[in-house]
């Protein structure tokens, strides 16, 4: 008679290799797994300010309209790369007035933070959005202001600010957000020193504008200046 089939220790010792060893490639994955997450995560850059930083972003509730990591509700903008996209000084103005950086159109609670609360969520997002995500999340969210990309009329380099911040409310090249003037041909209609005086204050120069005052250090006034003049 020919067997065709294992005969029944062979099956035994079969099923007991092949269990062992999936065993032993699950176990090793696991563990291969397990000690990447403190390289993704940045475990040493876990500072006190980051942790007090995630603990005001739970008791505050942000994920009641937000999502961090793809968690959460899906009211409001996914915050992961938020310092990527509008850096520091949008998402402070944001958690110090949400009416003035959006206009007409307030759907954000304005938060009573400290200086030191606003510094520690900064330090959060910071840290979150350097995690290794494997490439999460896969575009911007959202549409409002998404940095423009295509050829525009500027000859000189767009400050980072500006595409962070600027471009949420204002057009240049006709990409970006409507809430201003469009600032093409801006250094025509205003001198260097009133663009100064203007980025420096708006409502100083303009009692009762939209255009919010912008904690703007020297230097990227400066920079703006330059740039904005140069658009002709
Ligand atoms: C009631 C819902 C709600 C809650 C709660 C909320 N937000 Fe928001 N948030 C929004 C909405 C809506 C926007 C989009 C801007 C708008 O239209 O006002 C936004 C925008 C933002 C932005 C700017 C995002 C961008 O890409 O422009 C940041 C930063 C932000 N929120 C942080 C927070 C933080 C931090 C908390 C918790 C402390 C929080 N938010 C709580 C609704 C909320
Ligand atoms: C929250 C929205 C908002 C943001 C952010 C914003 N602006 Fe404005 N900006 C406005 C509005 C609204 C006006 C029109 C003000 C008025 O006439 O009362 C304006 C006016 C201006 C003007 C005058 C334009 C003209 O033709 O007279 C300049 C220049 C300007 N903004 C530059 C900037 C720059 C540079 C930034 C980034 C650092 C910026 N703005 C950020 C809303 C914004």
């Amino acid at each position: 008679m020919v067997r065709t089939m294992l005969s029944k220790s062979a099956a035994r010792a079969f099923f007991l290799a092949g269990t062992a060893l999936c065993a032993v490639a699950f176990v090793g994955l696991t563990v291969d797994t397990l000690g990447r997450i403190p390289k993704q995560t940045r475990q040493d850059q876990l500072t006190e300010p980051v942790r007090r930083g995630k603990h005001l972003w739970d008791r505050s509730n942000c994920m009641g309209c937000h999502t961090l990591l793809g968690e959460g509700a899906y009211y409001a903008p996914e915050l992961t790369k938020v310092i990527e996209r509008r850096g520091p000084v949008f998402v402070r103005a944001m958690l110090t007035d949400p009416e003035k950086m959006y206009p007409g159109q307030r759907r954000m609670w304005k938060y009573d933070f400290s200086e030191q609360d606003k510094d520690d969520l900064i330090a959060f997002f910071t840290w979150i959005g350097g995690m290794d995500l494997n490439g999460f999340p896969p575009v911007p969210t959202l549409g409002l202001g998404a940095p423009p990309t295509g050829a525009a009329a500027d000859n000189i380099a767009r400050p980072q600010i500006f595409n962070q911040i600027c471009v949420a409310c204002h057009a240049l090249g006709g990409q970006g957000g409507k809430v201003g003037p469009a600032l093409d041909g801006v250094g025509a209609r205003l001198s260097a020193p009133q663009l100064t005086a203007w980025l420096r204050d708006p409502p100083a120069v303009k009692p009762g504008t939209a255009m919010p005052k912008l904690p703007l250090t020297e230097g990227q006034l400066d920079e703006l200046t330059a740039f904005l003049s140069a658009l002709k």
